[in-house]
Protein backbone atom coordinates (compact mmCIF):
# COMPACT_ATOMS: atom_id res chain seq x y z
CA UNK A 1 0.00 0.00 0.00
CA UNK A 2 1.27 3.47 -0.76
CA UNK A 3 1.91 5.41 2.38
CA UNK A 4 -0.51 7.62 1.50
CA UNK A 5 -3.24 5.47 1.43
CA UNK A 6 -2.24 3.81 4.37
CA UNK A 7 -2.36 7.15 6.74
CA UNK A 8 -5.67 7.25 4.90
CA UNK A 9 -7.04 4.19 6.02
CA UNK A 10 -5.32 4.14 9.44
CA UNK A 11 -7.02 7.84 9.91
CA UNK A 12 -10.57 5.99 9.10
CA UNK A 13 -10.20 3.09 11.25
CA UNK A 14 -9.18 5.85 14.05
CA UNK A 15 -12.07 7.74 13.30
CA UNK A 16 -14.24 4.21 12.54
CA UNK A 17 -12.82 3.03 16.44
CA UNK A 18 -14.67 6.51 18.13
CA UNK A 19 -17.48 6.14 16.71
CA UNK A 20 -17.31 2.44 17.67
CA UNK A 21 -16.83 3.42 20.79
CA UNK A 22 -20.04 5.19 21.50
CA UNK A 23 -21.70 2.77 20.14
CA UNK A 24 -20.63 0.13 22.54
CA UNK A 25 -20.72 2.99 25.40
CA UNK A 26 -24.91 3.34 24.52
CA UNK A 27 -24.90 -1.18 24.52
CA UNK A 28 -23.07 -0.98 27.52
CA UNK A 29 -25.33 1.64 29.74
CA UNK A 30 -28.39 -0.56 28.71
CA UNK A 31 -27.08 -4.14 29.58
CA UNK A 32 -26.39 -5.43 33.03
CA UNK A 33 -27.72 -3.70 36.58
CA UNK A 34 -23.92 -4.17 38.16
CA UNK A 35 -21.34 -1.17 38.60
CA UNK A 36 -18.28 -2.30 37.38
CA UNK A 37 -15.84 -0.18 39.93
CA UNK A 38 -13.08 -2.18 41.33
CA UNK A 39 -13.79 -4.09 44.70
CA UNK A 40 -10.81 -3.42 47.51
CA UNK A 41 -7.51 -4.78 45.78
CA UNK A 42 -6.83 -8.28 45.99
CA UNK A 43 -10.30 -9.74 47.06
CA UNK A 44 -11.54 -12.24 44.75
CA UNK A 45 -15.45 -11.14 45.21
CA UNK A 46 -18.55 -8.18 45.24
CA UNK A 47 -16.70 -5.48 47.29
CA UNK A 48 -16.12 -6.69 50.74
CA UNK A 49 -18.33 -10.27 50.06
CA UNK A 50 -15.98 -13.15 49.05
CA UNK A 51 -16.93 -15.14 45.49
CA UNK A 52 -15.71 -18.27 45.02
CA UNK A 53 -16.15 -19.96 41.27
CA UNK A 54 -14.78 -23.28 42.32
CA UNK A 55 -17.78 -23.37 44.64
CA UNK A 56 -20.65 -21.97 42.57
CA UNK A 57 -19.27 -22.97 39.27
CA UNK A 58 -17.17 -25.82 40.18
CA UNK A 59 -18.61 -27.99 42.99
CA UNK A 60 -22.20 -27.05 42.34
CA UNK A 61 -21.90 -27.07 39.15
CA UNK A 62 -24.28 -23.19 38.63
CA UNK A 63 -24.05 -22.57 35.03
CA UNK A 64 -21.89 -19.80 33.75
CA UNK A 65 -25.11 -17.81 32.22
CA UNK A 66 -27.09 -18.47 35.31
CA UNK A 67 -25.50 -15.36 36.78
CA UNK A 68 -23.50 -14.03 33.77
CA UNK A 69 -27.27 -13.75 32.30
CA UNK A 70 -26.43 -11.23 29.23
CA UNK A 71 -23.37 -13.35 27.56
CA UNK A 72 -26.07 -14.82 25.10
CA UNK A 73 -27.79 -11.50 24.47
CA UNK A 74 -25.37 -8.50 24.26
CA UNK A 75 -21.89 -7.70 24.39
CA UNK A 76 -21.20 -7.81 28.11
CA UNK A 77 -21.98 -11.13 29.65
CA UNK A 78 -22.53 -8.96 33.01
CA UNK A 79 -22.42 -9.64 36.44
CA UNK A 80 -24.97 -11.08 39.23
CA UNK A 81 -26.96 -7.67 41.22
CA UNK A 82 -27.24 -8.82 44.56
CA UNK A 83 -30.83 -9.89 44.66
CA UNK A 84 -29.71 -12.74 42.08
CA UNK A 85 -27.64 -13.63 44.61
CA UNK A 86 -29.72 -13.41 47.64
CA UNK A 87 -32.61 -15.66 45.66
CA UNK A 88 -29.67 -18.48 46.73
CA UNK A 89 -28.71 -16.91 50.01
CA UNK A 90 -31.75 -16.34 51.82
CA UNK A 91 -31.55 -19.96 53.01
CA UNK A 92 -28.01 -20.84 51.65
CA UNK A 93 -25.37 -20.42 54.38
CA UNK A 94 -27.49 -17.30 55.82
CA UNK A 95 -25.43 -17.99 58.94
CA UNK A 96 -21.78 -17.12 57.92
CA UNK A 97 -20.94 -13.80 58.15
CA UNK A 98 -19.81 -13.04 54.72
CA UNK A 99 -23.45 -13.92 53.68
CA UNK A 100 -24.63 -11.51 56.03
CA UNK A 101 -22.52 -8.76 54.92
CA UNK A 102 -23.74 -9.92 51.27
CA UNK A 103 -27.40 -9.27 52.86
CA UNK A 104 -27.40 -5.81 54.41
CA UNK A 105 -25.79 -4.34 51.00
CA UNK A 106 -28.74 -5.73 48.81
CA UNK A 107 -31.43 -4.48 51.76
CA UNK A 108 -29.33 -0.99 51.59
CA UNK A 109 -29.87 -0.95 47.66
CA UNK A 110 -25.80 -1.02 46.88
CA UNK A 111 -24.55 -1.98 43.36
CA UNK A 112 -22.45 -4.73 43.38
CA UNK A 113 -18.73 -4.02 42.64
CA UNK A 114 -15.86 -6.53 41.66
CA UNK A 115 -12.49 -6.21 40.29
CA UNK A 116 -12.14 -6.06 36.54
CA UNK A 117 -10.23 -8.73 34.95
CA UNK A 118 -10.73 -9.33 31.33
CA UNK A 119 -10.64 -6.37 29.13
CA UNK A 120 -10.05 -4.94 25.65
CA UNK A 121 -9.26 -1.06 24.63
CA UNK A 122 -11.98 0.91 23.83
CA UNK A 123 -11.45 0.93 20.09
CA UNK A 124 -11.78 -2.92 19.97
CA UNK A 125 -15.58 -3.91 19.31
CA UNK A 126 -15.98 -7.02 21.41
CA UNK A 127 -19.49 -8.40 21.56
CA UNK A 128 -20.28 -11.96 24.07
CA UNK A 129 -23.61 -12.88 22.16
CA UNK A 130 -22.61 -13.65 18.98
CA UNK A 131 -19.49 -15.77 20.16
CA UNK A 132 -22.02 -18.02 22.60
CA UNK A 133 -24.33 -18.18 19.70
CA UNK A 134 -21.77 -19.62 17.57
CA UNK A 135 -21.03 -22.41 20.77
CA UNK A 136 -17.55 -21.00 21.56
CA UNK A 137 -17.52 -22.08 24.67
CA UNK A 138 -16.39 -19.60 27.96
CA UNK A 139 -13.51 -21.62 28.56
CA UNK A 140 -11.51 -21.19 25.05
CA UNK A 141 -11.06 -17.91 26.18
CA UNK A 142 -11.80 -17.70 29.47
CA UNK A 143 -10.12 -20.70 30.86
CA UNK A 144 -11.83 -23.20 33.36
CA UNK A 145 -13.14 -20.77 35.85
CA UNK A 146 -15.00 -23.38 37.46
CA UNK A 147 -11.54 -24.21 39.08
CA UNK A 148 -10.55 -20.88 39.76
CA UNK A 149 -10.82 -19.56 43.56
CA UNK A 150 -9.85 -16.38 41.82
CA UNK A 151 -10.39 -15.20 38.19
CA UNK A 152 -7.70 -14.29 36.67
CA UNK A 153 -6.43 -14.21 32.76
CA UNK A 154 -4.10 -16.43 31.02
CA UNK A 155 -3.33 -15.10 28.35
CA UNK A 156 -3.87 -11.31 27.23
CA UNK A 157 -6.54 -10.62 24.12
CA UNK A 158 -3.86 -9.79 21.64
CA UNK A 159 -4.98 -9.04 18.25
CA UNK A 160 -3.43 -12.32 17.36
CA UNK A 161 -5.12 -14.34 19.53
CA UNK A 162 -8.30 -13.22 18.59
CA UNK A 163 -7.41 -13.55 14.70
CA UNK A 164 -6.16 -16.76 15.19
CA UNK A 165 -9.51 -18.11 16.25
CA UNK A 166 -11.03 -16.08 13.53
CA UNK A 167 -9.00 -17.99 11.05
CA UNK A 168 -9.36 -21.73 12.37
CA UNK A 169 -13.36 -21.02 12.23
CA UNK A 170 -13.88 -19.03 9.40
CA UNK A 171 -14.83 -15.68 11.03
CA UNK A 172 -14.28 -12.06 10.37
CA UNK A 173 -10.96 -10.95 9.42
CA UNK A 174 -12.09 -7.51 7.90
CA UNK A 175 -10.78 -4.85 10.01
CA UNK A 176 -13.89 -2.55 10.42
CA UNK A 177 -15.38 -5.99 11.87
CA UNK A 178 -13.17 -5.42 15.26
CA UNK A 179 -12.23 -1.58 14.72
CA UNK A 180 -15.83 -0.23 13.88
C1 LIG B 1 -27.89 -20.70 42.47
C2 LIG B 1 -27.60 -20.48 43.88
C3 LIG B 1 -26.52 -19.49 44.28
C4 LIG B 1 -26.35 -18.20 43.83
C5 LIG B 1 -27.14 -17.45 42.77
C6 LIG B 1 -25.24 -17.66 44.59
N1 LIG B 1 -24.76 -18.60 45.47
FE1 LIG B 1 -23.26 -18.31 46.83
N2 LIG B 1 -23.40 -20.26 47.39
C7 LIG B 1 -24.29 -21.18 46.87
C8 LIG B 1 -23.99 -22.49 47.43
C9 LIG B 1 -24.74 -23.79 47.09
C10 LIG B 1 -22.91 -22.31 48.33
C11 LIG B 1 -22.21 -23.38 49.16
C12 LIG B 1 -23.07 -23.80 50.31
C13 LIG B 1 -22.28 -24.73 51.20
O1 LIG B 1 -21.66 -25.65 50.71
O2 LIG B 1 -22.29 -24.49 52.41
C14 LIG B 1 -22.59 -20.89 48.28
C15 LIG B 1 -21.61 -20.29 49.09
C16 LIG B 1 -21.37 -18.93 49.15
C17 LIG B 1 -20.56 -18.25 50.14
C18 LIG B 1 -19.85 -18.90 51.30
C19 LIG B 1 -18.55 -19.41 50.79
C20 LIG B 1 -17.67 -19.96 51.84
O3 LIG B 1 -16.48 -19.66 51.78
O4 LIG B 1 -18.13 -20.74 52.69
C21 LIG B 1 -20.53 -16.91 49.81
C22 LIG B 1 -19.80 -15.80 50.52
C23 LIG B 1 -21.33 -16.76 48.60
N3 LIG B 1 -21.83 -17.99 48.25
C24 LIG B 1 -21.51 -15.57 47.94
C25 LIG B 1 -22.32 -15.40 46.82
C26 LIG B 1 -22.46 -14.16 46.08
C27 LIG B 1 -21.71 -12.87 46.38
C28 LIG B 1 -23.35 -14.40 45.09
C29 LIG B 1 -23.83 -13.46 43.99
C30 LIG B 1 -22.78 -12.80 43.24
C31 LIG B 1 -23.78 -15.80 45.21
N4 LIG B 1 -23.12 -16.37 46.26
C32 LIG B 1 -24.74 -16.39 44.41
C33 LIG B 1 -25.31 -20.92 45.97
C34 LIG B 1 -25.51 -19.73 45.30
C1 LIG C 1 -23.30 -17.85 41.25
C2 LIG C 1 -22.91 -16.87 40.26
C3 LIG C 1 -21.80 -17.16 39.27
C4 LIG C 1 -21.63 -18.29 38.48
C5 LIG C 1 -22.46 -19.57 38.46
C6 LIG C 1 -20.50 -18.02 37.64
N1 LIG C 1 -20.00 -16.77 37.91
FE1 LIG C 1 -18.44 -15.85 36.97
N2 LIG C 1 -18.53 -14.28 38.28
C7 LIG C 1 -19.48 -14.14 39.26
C8 LIG C 1 -19.15 -12.97 40.07
C9 LIG C 1 -19.92 -12.47 41.29
C10 LIG C 1 -17.97 -12.41 39.52
C11 LIG C 1 -17.20 -11.16 40.00
C12 LIG C 1 -16.32 -11.51 41.17
C13 LIG C 1 -15.15 -12.36 40.81
O1 LIG C 1 -14.39 -12.02 39.91
O2 LIG C 1 -15.01 -13.45 41.41
C14 LIG C 1 -17.61 -13.26 38.39
C15 LIG C 1 -16.53 -13.05 37.55
C16 LIG C 1 -16.27 -13.78 36.39
C17 LIG C 1 -15.26 -13.46 35.40
C18 LIG C 1 -14.29 -12.30 35.47
C19 LIG C 1 -14.98 -11.01 35.06
C20 LIG C 1 -14.04 -9.90 34.70
O3 LIG C 1 -14.12 -8.85 35.30
O4 LIG C 1 -13.22 -10.08 33.80
C21 LIG C 1 -15.34 -14.39 34.41
C22 LIG C 1 -14.49 -14.48 33.18
C23 LIG C 1 -16.38 -15.32 34.79
N3 LIG C 1 -16.93 -14.92 36.00
C24 LIG C 1 -16.73 -16.43 34.06
C25 LIG C 1 -17.59 -17.43 34.51
C26 LIG C 1 -17.76 -18.72 33.85
C27 LIG C 1 -17.07 -19.14 32.58
C28 LIG C 1 -18.66 -19.43 34.61
C29 LIG C 1 -19.15 -20.86 34.40
C30 LIG C 1 -18.08 -21.87 34.36
C31 LIG C 1 -19.06 -18.57 35.72
N4 LIG C 1 -18.37 -17.39 35.64
C32 LIG C 1 -20.00 -18.90 36.69
C33 LIG C 1 -20.58 -14.95 39.47
C34 LIG C 1 -20.76 -16.20 38.90
C1 LIG D 1 -14.48 -15.25 22.10
C2 LIG D 1 -14.01 -15.04 23.44
C3 LIG D 1 -14.98 -15.03 24.59
C4 LIG D 1 -15.98 -15.94 24.89
C5 LIG D 1 -16.40 -17.18 24.11
C6 LIG D 1 -16.55 -15.51 26.14
N1 LIG D 1 -15.93 -14.38 26.58
FE1 LIG D 1 -16.31 -13.36 28.28
N2 LIG D 1 -15.00 -11.88 27.74
C7 LIG D 1 -14.23 -11.91 26.59
C8 LIG D 1 -13.54 -10.62 26.45
C9 LIG D 1 -12.61 -10.23 25.30
C10 LIG D 1 -13.93 -9.84 27.56
C11 LIG D 1 -13.56 -8.38 27.84
C12 LIG D 1 -14.59 -7.54 27.09
C13 LIG D 1 -14.43 -6.07 27.17
O1 LIG D 1 -13.42 -5.54 27.63
O2 LIG D 1 -15.39 -5.40 26.76
C14 LIG D 1 -14.83 -10.66 28.37
C15 LIG D 1 -15.43 -10.26 29.56
C16 LIG D 1 -16.23 -11.10 30.36
C17 LIG D 1 -16.77 -10.76 31.67
C18 LIG D 1 -16.55 -9.43 32.38
C19 LIG D 1 -17.80 -8.62 32.42
C20 LIG D 1 -18.33 -8.22 31.08
O3 LIG D 1 -19.52 -8.43 30.88
O4 LIG D 1 -17.58 -7.73 30.23
C21 LIG D 1 -17.48 -11.83 32.10
C22 LIG D 1 -18.24 -11.96 33.41
C23 LIG D 1 -17.42 -12.85 31.07
N3 LIG D 1 -16.66 -12.37 30.03
C24 LIG D 1 -18.05 -14.08 31.15
C25 LIG D 1 -18.20 -14.97 30.07
C26 LIG D 1 -19.05 -16.16 30.08
C27 LIG D 1 -19.87 -16.63 31.25
C28 LIG D 1 -18.92 -16.75 28.84
C29 LIG D 1 -19.65 -17.96 28.28
C30 LIG D 1 -21.11 -17.93 28.37
C31 LIG D 1 -17.99 -15.92 28.08
N4 LIG D 1 -17.59 -14.85 28.85
C32 LIG D 1 -17.58 -16.19 26.78
C33 LIG D 1 -14.11 -12.96 25.73
C34 LIG D 1 -14.96 -14.05 25.66
C1 LIG E 1 -12.01 -19.16 20.27
C2 LIG E 1 -12.46 -18.52 19.05
C3 LIG E 1 -12.61 -17.02 18.98
C4 LIG E 1 -11.87 -16.04 19.61
C5 LIG E 1 -10.69 -16.21 20.56
C6 LIG E 1 -12.41 -14.79 19.17
N1 LIG E 1 -13.46 -14.98 18.30
FE1 LIG E 1 -14.59 -13.52 17.42
N2 LIG E 1 -15.71 -14.93 16.49
C7 LIG E 1 -15.52 -16.30 16.59
C8 LIG E 1 -16.52 -16.99 15.78
C9 LIG E 1 -16.67 -18.49 15.61
C10 LIG E 1 -17.29 -15.97 15.17
C11 LIG E 1 -18.40 -16.13 14.14
C12 LIG E 1 -19.74 -15.98 14.74
C13 LIG E 1 -20.80 -16.10 13.65
O1 LIG E 1 -20.46 -15.96 12.47
O2 LIG E 1 -21.91 -16.32 14.01
C14 LIG E 1 -16.77 -14.69 15.65
C15 LIG E 1 -17.27 -13.45 15.29
C16 LIG E 1 -16.79 -12.23 15.71
C17 LIG E 1 -17.31 -10.94 15.34
C18 LIG E 1 -18.51 -10.71 14.43
C19 LIG E 1 -18.06 -10.64 13.03
C20 LIG E 1 -19.20 -10.36 12.11
O3 LIG E 1 -19.28 -11.05 11.10
O4 LIG E 1 -20.00 -9.50 12.43
C21 LIG E 1 -16.54 -9.99 15.96
C22 LIG E 1 -16.68 -8.48 15.86
C23 LIG E 1 -15.54 -10.68 16.73
N3 LIG E 1 -15.73 -12.05 16.57
C24 LIG E 1 -14.58 -10.06 17.51
C25 LIG E 1 -13.60 -10.73 18.23
C26 LIG E 1 -12.58 -10.07 19.01
C27 LIG E 1 -12.39 -8.58 19.15
C28 LIG E 1 -11.84 -11.07 19.61
C29 LIG E 1 -10.66 -10.94 20.55
C30 LIG E 1 -10.85 -10.07 21.70
C31 LIG E 1 -12.42 -12.34 19.19
N4 LIG E 1 -13.48 -12.09 18.36
C32 LIG E 1 -11.93 -13.56 19.60
C33 LIG E 1 -14.56 -16.94 17.34
C34 LIG E 1 -13.61 -16.34 18.15
C1 LIG F 1 -10.87 -10.32 15.21
C2 LIG F 1 -10.70 -8.96 15.66
C3 LIG F 1 -9.74 -8.02 15.01
C4 LIG F 1 -9.60 -7.79 13.65
C5 LIG F 1 -10.32 -8.48 12.50
C6 LIG F 1 -8.63 -6.73 13.52
N1 LIG F 1 -8.20 -6.34 14.77
FE1 LIG F 1 -6.87 -4.84 15.16
N2 LIG F 1 -6.98 -5.25 17.17
C7 LIG F 1 -7.78 -6.21 17.74
C8 LIG F 1 -7.55 -6.24 19.16
C9 LIG F 1 -8.22 -7.14 20.18
C10 LIG F 1 -6.59 -5.22 19.43
C11 LIG F 1 -6.06 -4.79 20.80
C12 LIG F 1 -5.07 -5.74 21.35
C13 LIG F 1 -3.74 -5.54 20.75
O1 LIG F 1 -3.26 -4.39 20.72
O2 LIG F 1 -3.15 -6.53 20.28
C14 LIG F 1 -6.25 -4.62 18.15
C15 LIG F 1 -5.33 -3.60 17.98
C16 LIG F 1 -5.10 -2.94 16.79
C17 LIG F 1 -4.25 -1.76 16.62
C18 LIG F 1 -3.48 -1.09 17.73
C19 LIG F 1 -2.20 -1.86 17.89
C20 LIG F 1 -1.35 -1.37 19.01
O3 LIG F 1 -0.25 -1.90 19.12
O4 LIG F 1 -1.78 -0.51 19.78
C21 LIG F 1 -4.30 -1.39 15.30
C22 LIG F 1 -3.60 -0.21 14.64
C23 LIG F 1 -5.14 -2.38 14.62
N3 LIG F 1 -5.61 -3.28 15.55
C24 LIG F 1 -5.39 -2.37 13.26
C25 LIG F 1 -6.10 -3.36 12.59
C26 LIG F 1 -6.19 -3.45 11.12
C27 LIG F 1 -5.56 -2.47 10.14
C28 LIG F 1 -6.98 -4.56 10.87
C29 LIG F 1 -7.35 -5.15 9.49
C30 LIG F 1 -6.21 -5.64 8.73
C31 LIG F 1 -7.37 -5.14 12.14
N4 LIG F 1 -6.80 -4.39 13.16
C32 LIG F 1 -8.20 -6.23 12.30
C33 LIG F 1 -8.67 -7.03 17.07
C34 LIG F 1 -8.85 -7.10 15.70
Amino acid sequence: MPARARTKSVLALAVAAMVGCLVIATARSEAPSTTPAPAPSGIAGVGDVPFDHTIHAGKYGIPCLDCHAFADKSPVAGIPSGRKCMGCHKFVDKEKPAVQTLAAHVEAGEPLRWQRVFSVPDFVYFSHRMHVRANVACAECHGDVGAMKTVVQGHPFTMGRCMGCHKERNATHDCLGCHK
